[in-house]
């Protein structure tokens, strides 16, 4: 029998179509829909400013980013696949992970259609070796996903489809197994990726305030949320259990859609919703604005939520010179800047990989292939600006929060963004434009409505 006529086969080339048909992320264009105007003013004051880890005074190049993310107060993460974690010949990969980073997250390996490739056959192997690897180097593991419009086998969509009862028994077994292999082993499990509408409410497709459709789970089942959140709580109570999205790290049409929708939960079924996560695929073109940034995750902290950054990676369309590198370091030092500005909220920023040799930006909306050098080691693994520059803010909080608080009260806070805005001055939305941010739904979100439309639909 020909390759082409094995079952197998056929049912991996469906699953792999229908990954390729749904997996989002933020493209280029629609992230230039997103920021690229609003930004245009953010980065020409970043390039005015100098790079931090060229004028703190205390800085110390030789810090692994991980001891000095851990004296700052939060997680420094990757996203790691098993075919570099073992690669014999590519030993770097190992080690760059391990030294630099304590926090793990698998970039495929603990989804669905690795998990659960066959129905009710789970293969947990795979995600293990990334969960047991950043463990065994002393750090911890996040856990990525177990509902998504990615990732999926084929058998979830079969002809006719599963009864909608079905699939919820079906999801339900697939947390139930997934998260009970990993209870106790991970501190915080994207429960579902990537659910919320892209345009202004309500969504057509689904007639939803906030949700877009998420096949198989959306609309099938109405309460997939909320039932996927109780599954995991059921199979592992203590991962903190997160909904991870993408173009909703600022304060916008999108962002409004989370944090009213997270509001609802939250006081609807206390407890159920722990966390938001800001996937942060952004670009060096177009990025948000991080004292929006700030102040979003701020809100979220409000409800009571944990924040993270859990897929930070900043493309750099060629060509990239040093210019553009140096802006590419300025924004990942400001993301992780907002981070630390919002302590005991945000946890934690995590890159979607380690080295620019090895970014899932080499395929994603990139038709000639290029180096979108993303990522904080570049190809050989040498330390590039962005490096530098989160190990810098990194050191600079650290050595703020060691400082005793009554210098800190007079010195350090009128100089930081977030407390600025946290401050009587700066008094919330009072200097931005009205309407636009507001955390409230309806009808002041019609210039964000129009740029959301124009943008691509989701696919
Ligand atoms: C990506 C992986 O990096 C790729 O290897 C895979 O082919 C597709 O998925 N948002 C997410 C991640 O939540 O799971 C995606 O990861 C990137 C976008």
């Amino acid at each position: 029998m020909s390759l082409c006529h094995s079952k197998k086969f056929r049912l991996l080339l469906l699953a792999a179509l229908v990954c390729a048909a749904t997996a989002r992320g933020l493209s280029h264009e629609e992230a230039q829909q997103l920021w690229g105007a609003r930004t245009r003013a953010a980065s020409a004051a970043a390039a005015a400013r100098p790079l931090r880890y060229l004028t703190f005074k205390n800085f110390d190049a030789n810090e692994t980013l991980r001891s000095a993310a851990a004296r700052a107060g939060i997680r420094v993460g990757a996203a790691l696949a098993v075919a570099h974690l073992q690669n014999a010949s590519d030993p770097l990969f190992s080690r760059t992970a391990a030294e630099e980073f304590n926090l793990a997250v698998a970039e495929n390996e603990c989804k669905y259609w690795s998990t659960e490739p066959t129905r009710d056959n789970f293969t947990t192997s795979n995600c293990s070796v990334v969960v047991d690897t950043m463990r065994a180097a002393g750090g911890a593991a996040r856990l990525h996903n177990y509902a998504w419009a990615g990732a999926n086998p084929g058998w979830l969509y079969p002809k006719p489809a599963y009864s909608n009862a079905t699939l919820l028994g079906i999801l339900q077994n697939h947390i139930a197994r997934v998260g009970g292999a990993f209870a106790g082993q991970v501190v915080q499990t994207d429960v579902i990726n990537e659910p919320f509408s892209n345009t202004a409410p309500p969504n057509p497709e689904t007639h939803d305030l906030y949700l877009k459709p998420m096949p198989p789970w959306y609309p099938a089942i109405r309460d997939y949320i909320p039932l996927a959140l109780e599954a995991a709580r059921a199979a592992d109570p203590t991962s903190l259990r997160y909904i991870n999205d993408y173009g909703a790290e600022d304060l916008g049409v999108k962002s409004s859609l989370v944090y009213n929708f997270s509001r609802g939960l939250v006081a609807a079924s206390p407890g159920l919703l722990q966390g938001i996560g800001l996937q942060m695929h952004v670009d060096v073109d177009a990025y948000p604005d991080p004292i929006e940034v700030a102040a979003n995750m701020k809100r979220l902290g409000e409800l009571g939520l944990k924040v993270s950054v859990t897929e930070m990676d900043v493309r750099c369309t060629p060509p990239c010179g040093a210019d553009r590198l140096a802006l590419q370091a300025k924004i990942y030092g400001d993301v992780v800047e907002a981070c630390l500005n919002n302590s005991g909220v945000c946890e934690g920023v995590v890159t979607w990989g380690v080295t620019d040799a090895f970014s899932w930006l080499w395929d994603f909306e990139n038709p000639h292939h290029e180096d979108m050098q993303p990522l904080l080691f570049d190809v050989r693994y040498g330390k590039k600006p962005a490096y530098y520059e989160v190990l810098a803010v990194l050191q600079m909080a650290a050595e703020r929060r060691a400082a005793p608080q009554a210098c800190r009260d007079r010195f350090l806070w009128p100089f930081s963004a977030a407390s600025i805005w946290n401050s009587p001055i700066g008094a919330g939305a009072t200097y931005l434009p009205a309407g636009i941010y507001s955390t409230e739904l309806p009808t002041e979100i019609h210039n964000d409505q129009v740029r959301f439309q124009r943008a691509k639909p989701p696919a």
